[in-house]
């Protein structure tokens, strides 16, 4: 595993090191299973639960399509461009089936799973199971099935009561040093352009305890960053009376021994309370850094898109969080051309990403996605695509000269650096992140995957810096 810097919202930078409990099995007989994960941070999740489970029913993870057993696709429809690549993926699945003289299972799963259902089934007849992300705990079974059913179909979302979030340990991610712990599932937002809704159902708290219990478990295999995930994590809790709020939650982590870094994902700007934003006072465990979505600088958009705060609520809350931590670096997404969105709304897009500064943000065209309630608006003021795309061309330009301008000021600066494993294509050197979440490449060997070591920067790039390192 190499570090990458994130391409989107969605990829925590991870890598390998010594495992402790699961070593690479090398079983001649065992069946084998490939998962593709597309999308999020709870899809990535999911996938290493489904291969814990799996696991557990003598299943042993391949790297290669060609010689498994059991074949899954974990899929997202955020936008249109990620849900297609299930089409591809499934191409060249279903290729390698017809072509072998052995049988293999082909599986979908995740958002797009939910949201079709029996018409992937229908479509691609030689495909065996689909099933939501509701039903990843159930694998076992629904994989047992297809033995005896040419097509499985399970896309029930459970009752909010009913639903038992996996505690088994995913054996990749016990080997990392950083890892996800999901503390919610769902989400209870209606924001009109936004299908998670839809295909991941209502938003159920995890119930504390067994978080704290899952943190303590990965900082025993070596884990030291916590990312707890959630599609709106400020909510957590809150439909819960004798549940902890999220900032008590962060307070718990936090209190875990041998949590040195703790970074949450995603937060919704509405729901940031004060009680959060004093934790960054309190925790040195709690990253300098925050993703806060924004998606538009107009509260006119912002209104139509129904997210419940204004550009100036959103404002206030960054100012917040830099009293109490000065040198947070934030991130956030943005959505260009949405319905209705103007000349002027775009520039007050443009102002705001002048006024926050954000080190880096991820931005997108608006996708149609199906039945969500901002169709009605395409239908009555659409945004004309080439439009949307100078837009998000303007964007993204003054985005990169803002974060180069930024880290060209670390020069010189020394950052103490968590290392996560080699740099891509680059021998001899190792990558690792700051405190603010920067990724910096230096000179080292990967003895020190796990290590804070001090890194002097010496050149900073709009997506990474370079360094090296020093003895103080
Ligand atoms: N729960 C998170 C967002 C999860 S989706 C939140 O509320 O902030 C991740 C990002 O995908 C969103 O922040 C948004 O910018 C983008 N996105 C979601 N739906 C989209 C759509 N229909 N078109 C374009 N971008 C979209
Ligand atoms: Fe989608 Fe809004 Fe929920 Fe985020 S908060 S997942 S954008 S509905
Ligand atoms: Fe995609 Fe589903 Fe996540 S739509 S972004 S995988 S919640």
């Amino acid at each position: 595993m190499v570090c990458i810097m994130s391409t989107s919202s969605i990829s925590l930078p991870i890598h390998n090191k010594q495992s402790k409990k699961f070593a690479p099995a090398n079983v001649p007989h065992a069946k084998k299973v490939y998962i593709r994960t597309f999308g999020c941070q709870m899809n990535v999740y999911d996938t290493g639960k489904m291969r814990a489970l799996l696991e557990k029913d003598g299943y042993v993870a391949t790297e290669s399509m060609e010689e498994a057993d059991l074949v899954i696709v974990n899929t997202c429809s955020i936008r249109e461009k990620p849900e297609l690549k299930v089409h591809s993926f499934l191409g060249e699945a279903r290729k390698i089936k017809r072509f072998r003289d052995r049988p293999m299972t082909i599986a979908v799963s995740g958002c797009v799973a939910q949201q079709e259902g029996q018409k992937l089934l229908d479509r691609y007849r030689d495909l065996n199971l689909v099933f939501g992300p509701d039903a990843v705990s159930n694998i076992k079974t629904l994989v047992d099935a297809t033995q005896t059913k040419k097509q499985v179909l399970d896309t029930d979302f459970l009752e909010e009561a009913d639903y038992v979030f996996a505690s088994e340990l995913d054996p990749e991610a016990a080997q990392r040093v950083g890892a996800f712990v999901t503390i919610q599932k769902g989400c209870d937002n209606k924001c009109t352009f936004c299908i998670v809704p839809s295909t991941r159902g209502k938003e159920v708290s995890r119930p504390s305890a067994q978080i704290v219990d899952e943190v303590k478990r990965l900082v025993d295999e070596g884990v030291v960053e916590i990312t707890l995930i959630g599609q709106n994590v400020n909510s957590y809790g809150l439909k819960v009376p004798s549940e902890k709020t999220f900032a008590q939650l962060l307070y718990a982590v936090a209190e875990v021994d041998g949590v040195e870094r703790i970074r949450y994902t995603t937060s919704h700007p509405r729901d940031m309370g004060l009680d959060v934003i004093q934790a960054y006072r309190d925790l040195p465990q709690l990253t300098s850094y925050l993703h806060l979505p924004v998606q538009s600088g107009s509260s006119k958009i912002l209104r139509r898109m129904k997210r419940y705060y204004k550009r100036e609520r959103y404002l206030e809350v960054v100012e917040q969080l830099r009293e109490a931590r000065p040198d947070i670096s934030l991130s956030t997404d943005f959505i260009i051309g949405f319905p209705s969105e103007t000349e002027e709304d775009f520039e007050l897009t443009m102002s705001l990403l002048e006024e926050v500064k954000f080190s880096s943000s991820f931005s997108f065209k608006y996708s149609q996605r199906p039945n969500t309630p901002a169709l009605k608006l395409v239908d009555r003021d659409p945004v004309d695509p080439q439009v949307a795309g100078e837009r998000l061309m303007r964007l993204q330009a003054r985005q990169r000269e803002i974060a180069q301008a930024e880290h060209e000021l670390l020069e010189g600066s020394i950052q103490r650096v968590l290392v996560e494993g080699p740099a891509k294509h680059d021998q001899g050197v190792i990558c690792g992140r700051t405190g603010t979440h920067k990724m910096v490449n230096f000179p080292g060997s990967i003895t020190q995957v796990g290590q804070f070591v001090d890194v002097k920067i010496t050149k900073g790039f709009a997506n990474s810096l370079r360094g090296e390192q020093v003895f103080i």
